[in-house]
């Protein structure tokens, strides 16, 4: 079953991650991977840090010719900041310049940030130490494995795409930009909310037999990991909590051309952690970007006395960007139960296995 890591610093070389477990036989198309790469770069509201990189991915393992070969496949996306950086981050301390790495020390924690409690659980009084692994660009590369995890999932006719429903209070989509740019310019930064819909998932991914194979929780413990995502709610979600039972359980009908069909998802496509063959709908509410221009209230952790959080150029608005990375982390946990259910050395393997299955609950079920 895919399982992968990742490494980097921000501002480090380069990112890396290492894929083990895909089945052999899918076509890679990079292309593709560049192109999702640089959608999760653009989006209304994020720094010019975006201006200066140019996510590409490079494949040194685990495919030839375009094609997986079943081993470990090793992902890298460079820095091009890394030039601007080499003095401050580099891994020996030759290269090192003090003066460089005095004058971008983080002695201010950004409140909203893992600065204060990563630096203390590390014991780093540069707090660099801690932006530098904490900081969202290590979502660049999971999105680059997100989309092999697509790739896989096309095979077998599953599409996933993701829609942003609001950001700070506003849902009308074409004032957006107006919100974002009064965010930046009274210093301040906007969350908001996403949507992704997953598109043909066949029914019985999932399992409700233990705790960890259901894929609700899986999904949820995926997009609660990209940074700053504080909410998830599927289907109805919340909504749910205020209404009888009468209006939010999707009722089940049958018919002999359909089989077995509902009127309404309210359940985002998921019952008992098992996927029902509806769309899987999830949303993902992000918090505020926490590093603002106008500057939070801190402390410095030098002197112990009052200062204004450490400014480090930022977004002001990064909820575009974050649809797509949820699009990518959906993908890894679908693909995951995926192999779980029909999982093989090869892709063919795979997908005789699924067809088998479809054949089966066809026969048995009329579905
Ligand atoms: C795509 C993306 C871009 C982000 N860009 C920034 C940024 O420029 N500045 C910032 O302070 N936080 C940014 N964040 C949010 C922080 O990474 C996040 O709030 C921080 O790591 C703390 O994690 P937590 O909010 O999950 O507790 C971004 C998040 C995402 C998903």
């Amino acid at each position: 079953m895919l399982r992968f890591l990742t490494a980097g610093e921000s501002h480090g070389k380069s990112l890396v991650a290492i894929i083990e477990g895909l089945p052999a036989g899918l076509n890679i198309d990079v292309e593709e991977i560049n192109r999702e790469l640089k959608k999760r770069q653009l989006g209304y509201g994020r720094s010019k840090r975006m201006e200066i990189e140019e996510d590409k991915v490079e494949i040194i393992s685990g495919v030839r010719g375009g094609i997986t070969l079943g081993t470990p496949i090793t992902l890298i996306i460079e820095n091009k900041d890394w030039v601007n950086w080499e003095s401050i981050m580099g891994v020996t301390k030759e290269v090192l310049s003090l003066s460089l790495c005095k004058e971008r020390e983080l002695i201010c924690p950004r409140p909203g940030h893992a600065d204060l409690a990563g630096g203390i659980k590390y014991n780093q009084t540069d707090l660099r130490n801690v932006l530098e692994r904490a900081s969202a660009r290590e979502t660049a590369v999971r999105t680059a494995v997100g989309v092999i995890a697509k790739l896989l999932l096309k095979e077998f006719g599953i599409s996933i795409t993701s829609q942003v429903l609001q950001i700070g209070k506003e849902r009308d989509e074409k004032k957006f930009k107006q919100e974002i740019d009064k965010a930046k310019k009274e210093g301040d930064s906007l969350g908001g909310i996403f949507e992704i819909r997953v598109n043909n998932p066949p029914i019985g991914l999932g399992s409700f037999v233990h705790w960890d194979k259901r894929l609700d929780g899986n999904l949820a413990r995926g997009l609660m990991s990209i940074p700053a995502i504080k909410g998830i709610e599927i289907g109805i979600g919340f909504k749910g909590a205020n209404l009888p039972g009468s209006q939010v359980h999707d009722e089940i009908f049958y018919s002999s051309s359909q089989g077995f069909y509902r009127k309404t998802n309210w359940a985002g496509g998921l019952e008992g952690g098992v996927t029902n063959g509806e769309p899987i709908i999830v949303r993902c509410a992000m918090k505020p970007i926490p590093t603002l221009k106008r500057g939070l209230r801190s402390i410095n952790i030098k002197t112990k006395g009052p200062s204004i959080a450490s400014y480090e150029r930022s977004d002001i608005c990064a909820v575009f960007s974050a649809a797509l990375i949820g699009e990518a982390v959906v993908a890894i946990e679908l693909t995951r139960s995926l192999q779980e259910k029909f999982g093989g050395d090869s892709l063919e393997e795979m997908k005789q296995n699924y067809k088998n299955y479809q054949k089966m609950i066809k026969l048995k079920w009329n579905i």
